[in-house]
């Protein structure tokens, strides 16, 4: 399969170690293993639950009804789906769409941590409890979902998963909501990192101070 975007060594490295790891049951029942897709150098990263059966087929995240919706949500918050990452904390598909299993997590776990790490978001939205316990593992969806937390140096977005919101009516305004929010979020980021990027080109100037990321704390 190709990859759209064009990919440094490392991350065709990690691709191709995903799409023949075999640590868990998953592989077994696989058409095609789902890395992830977007650009390199996105400032943005979305991280979903596991691959259906569209993505299983395509190989490519959110590409059935959940895609569409989360596409109209990207654009609603002012993205481009080009511009930004989409992976899923599985990257094998789980026979009938079943929860992950906590052994499955684990061993995909490593994988979503390189490509945070080659990435460098300044921002992740997490997509569901499940991808919401890799950063906040005692929350509950209900209670955080579109409060951002800085972790790491990075604000976490947590959301509710866009299929949820298809299933279940009640949510899809809550959702829409907690989007509408995001470009003040990232507009607060980009701003401060900027302001920190100016301080360390001009170490000269003692007047500037960085802003920190836990304005975002309580
Ligand atoms: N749901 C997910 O969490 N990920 C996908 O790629 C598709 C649906």
């Amino acid at each position: 399969m190709k990859d759209p975007i064009s990919l440094t060594t490392d991350f065709v490295e990690l691709y191709q170690e995903i799409r023949t790891c075999e640590a868990c049951f998953l592989h077994k029942t696989r058409k095609n293993a789902v890395p992830g897709e977007g650009p390199q150098d996105a400032q943005v990263m979305f991280i979903g639950e596991a691959p259906g059966l569209n993505e299983d087929r395509e190989g490519r995240p959110f590409v059935g009804r959940a895609g569409s919706f989360l596409e109209e949500l990207i654009v609603a918050a002012g993205l481009k789906r080009s511009e930004v990452y989409i992976c899923n904390v599985l990257k094998c598909r789980p026979p009938d769409n079943r929860d992950p299993l906590p052994v499955e997590i684990n061993s995909c776990s490593d994988f979503v941590g390189r490509q945070i790490q080659l990435i460098d978001p300044f921002v992740i939205v997490t997509l569901g409890r499940h991808s919401m316990r890799r950063f906040f593992p005692d929350a509950t969806i209900s209670r955080i979902h579109g409060q951002p937390k800085t972790v790491e140096g990075r604000l976490i977005v947590p959301m509710y998963h866009p299929a949820a919101a298809l299933h279940r009516g009640n949510l899809k305004a809550t959702i829409l909501d907690d989007f509408a929010k995001l470009p003040g979020f990232i507009d607060r980021v980009r701003s401060l990192r900027q302001g920190e990027e100016v301080l360390e080109n001009s170490k000269t100037n003692p007047v500037l101070k960085p802003r920190q990321l836990d304005l975002f704390e309580e």
